[in-house]
């Protein structure tokens, strides 16, 4: 069986990278896997989240997440704290990673920053978490931008050890799926970082809830150099703003880079900008338009994602069981 899982944290809003590298690709899948989709608060968490934004954040994730088109009722989608069994499988990864695994995480290393001793305890073993939200399910497939391969791999790690620890072959290696032109959408102001929640710029990323005005205007701002458009990807060697341009605008029309290139190259990018502004409004505004529909309609959502977490505690039990007998735990 082919089962795919994967999670987007209620951190704040969207932005085109988690719609792009993830979210767009969950909806291709679901024909093709028994899917698990999750908004993960108790990773939110690990950094300081106002509890009533983590509330209103997490229904708007799970709203935008239908909005894109994951369909309720052939999908499993639900809140990780509404399932206990992620946090008691991630206590038991705890006692299998190694420290020195969670060390060398590029993402601790960049979100705890100079301030390691001020992280939280939660924030170093989050990976432990999210091998744990996966291995619940025995998920084989996981759908992810490009910047979770690293934890994805320590995820496999675990796997291994606790099958070789415990001299079984019960938890699956999950295979990584990364794929489409928008693995990695890079911020607008500077082409060599990734787009993401946490930048203190908001014109470095297009929100999800962003209006065309908001669009037009960070994609105007937005960082480039003083060289026409390639004609070939060839061209972006040491230009990373406009091979980022580029790649957005490839990913949303959903052609190839090459062909975006050929249509834009030599050209200059005020132009191009305009075009690719309105492309993006074209693609984010019938997404919006239903966030806010299902947004005016919180019982059900609500309904929804109660529905999602009771069929998901219903998958991992029995596999939460078979784990606890296997590491020793007495039945309860
Ligand atoms: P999060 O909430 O940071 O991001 C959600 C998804 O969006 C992708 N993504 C991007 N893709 C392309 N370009 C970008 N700039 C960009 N920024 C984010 C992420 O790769 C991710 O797929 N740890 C995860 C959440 C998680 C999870 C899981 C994922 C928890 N448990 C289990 C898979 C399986 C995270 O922080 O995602």
């Amino acid at each position: 069986m082919k089962r795919i899982f994967s999670g987007v944290q209620p951190t704040g809003n969207l932005h085109l990278g988690n719609y792009l590298g993830a979210i767009r690709n969950w909806v291709r899948l679901q024909d093709d896997y028994d899917c698990i989709f999750c908004v993960v608060d108790l990773h939110a968490i690990t950094a300081w989240q106002e509890p009533r934004e983590l509330a209103a954040n997490t229904r708007e994730v799970a709203a935008a997440m239908m909005a894109s088109g994951i369909a309720p009722e052939r999908n499993i989608i639900f809140v990780q704290s509404q399932v206990p069994a992620h946090a008691e499988l991630a206590w038991i990864f705890n006692c299998v990673a190694r420290l020195g695994w969670l060390s060398r995480m590029t993402q601790f290393k960049e979100k705890a920053g100079k301030h390691r001793e001020n992280a939280s305890v939660g924030l170093f073993s989050y990976p432990n978490l999210m091998a744990a939200d996966i291995l619940l399910y025995k998920a084989t497939h996981v759908p992810v931008g490009d910047d979770q391969k690293q934890h994805l791999e320590l995820t496999r790690d675990i796997a291994q050890k606790f099958n070789s620890d415990f001299g079984v072959d019960f938890f699956p290696l999950v295979e990584p799926l990364i794929f489409g032109s928008g693995t990695r959408v890079m911020s607008l102001r500077d082409g060599t970082r990734k787009m993401s929640k946490s930048d203190p710029s908001a014109y470095s990323r297009i929100e999800m809830t962003d209006g065309a005005d908001d669009i037009a205007r960070k994609f105007r701002k937005a960082k480039t150099d003083p060289h026409p458009l390639p004609e070939t990807p060839a061209g972006f060697a040491g230009r990373p703003e406009a091979a980022n341009l580029m790649g957005i605008y490839a990913a949303l029309s959903d052609i190839p880079i090459a062909d975006a290139c050929a249509r834009f190259g030599g050209g200059q990018f005020s132009a191009f900008k305009r075009d690719l502004a309105d492309l993006a409004v074209s693609v984010l505004a019938p997404i919006q338009d239903e966030t806010r529909r299902l947004m005016g309609d919180e019982a059900y959502v609500d309904g929804v994602l109660r529905d999602g977490s009771r069929r998901a505690r219903a998958l991992a039990g029995p596999i939460l069981e078979e784990v606890q007998a296997i590491v020793g735990f007495l039945p309860a």
